[in-house]
């Protein structure tokens, strides 16, 4: 059930009574509506009789926030956390950004399932990049990055990120690395303001890449960084987990295998 079509007319457009209601939701532009929709969509489910409600969050948000990192600043993983717990009885989420938290068990009190895109990514670096060289941007970053270096035999590492505000970021090197000539991918869960890849990105090129790529999960690409980042030259492109015009890698079929076994 699409809970957007149905907020829009209000109501859900398929008999619900004694059936397991699998939402996908994918929180994207007004995140805050869309949590709205969801938690409006959820309860009125559970009126109509369901069984159970699932939610599927291809892009799942407010997971970064797991801290308060300054005075006053809501722990917004938590608080949301909180509300889907109530509405839902399982939740599944393609490749969240756990950090503090390692685990979503830790985070959900419902069911809840990680789901990851790394095995597509791997598959389309395969497909379209020759002799790749993996680049974590920060240790966060390596679930994703050597995960998929791992799976290619590819040679990988990851660098060292501070971020200073949500523009602002310094990443830098740990040891010695020669890069010349190669293709090399920076991999990476999420791409928001870009801060992170174009800072990458200057590292890679004094050390002699011949061309950068970036491919992340989630393309949040605020404030047109997508089109910042292919200005410089940065080939990107992300799953379709957020809609954007980098978004070539399909995360459909994991997504539909999920809810097969559901
Ligand atoms: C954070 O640790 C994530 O893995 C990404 O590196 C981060 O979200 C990227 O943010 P931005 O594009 O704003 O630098």
């Amino acid at each position: 059930v699409s809970p957007l079509k149905m907020i829009r007319k209000n109501c859900l457009d398929c008999d619900v009574k004694n059936k397991e209601v699998v939402f996908v939701q994918s929180f994207y532009k007004d995140v805050s509506d869309c949590i709205i929709e969801i938690i409006l969509a959820a309860h009125t489910a559970m009126e109509l009789g369901a069984k159970k409600t699932v939610l599927i969050a291809p892009y799942f948000p407010y997971m970064r926030q797991d801290k308060r990192f300054h005075r006053g600043e809501a722990i917004s993983q938590r608080i949301i956390a909180e509300l889907v717990d109530k509405y839902f009885d399982a939740v599944y989420i393609m490749d969240p950004h756990l950090h503090r938290e390692k685990k979503l068990e830790h985070i959900f009190k419902i069911k809840s399932k990680k789901l990851t895109a790394n095995n597509l990514i791997a598959r389309y670096i395969k497909k379209n990049i020759r002799n790749p060289a993996i680049i974590g941007p920060d240790e966060e970053s390596y679930k994703w990055a050597r995960n998929v270096a791992e799976m290619l035999g590819a040679e990988s590492r990851i660098l060292m990120k501070k971020r200073y505000s949500s523009y602002h970021v310094k990443v830098t090197l740990n040891k010695k690395l020669d890069l010349k000539g190669k293709n090399t991918v920076i991999v990476d869960d999420i791409v928001s303001t870009g801060h992170t890849i174009l800072e990458t990105a200057k590292i890679l090129r004094k050390l002699g890449a011949k061309a950068i790529y970036c491919i992340c999960v989630h393309g949040i690409f605020a404030n047109d960084a997508l089109g910042k980042l292919r200005k410089t030259g940065i080939k990107v492109v992300s799953a379709n987990t957020v809609p954007s015009k980098a978004a070539k890698i399909d995360v459909s079929g994991v997504i539909a295998l999920e809810i097969k076994i559901f």
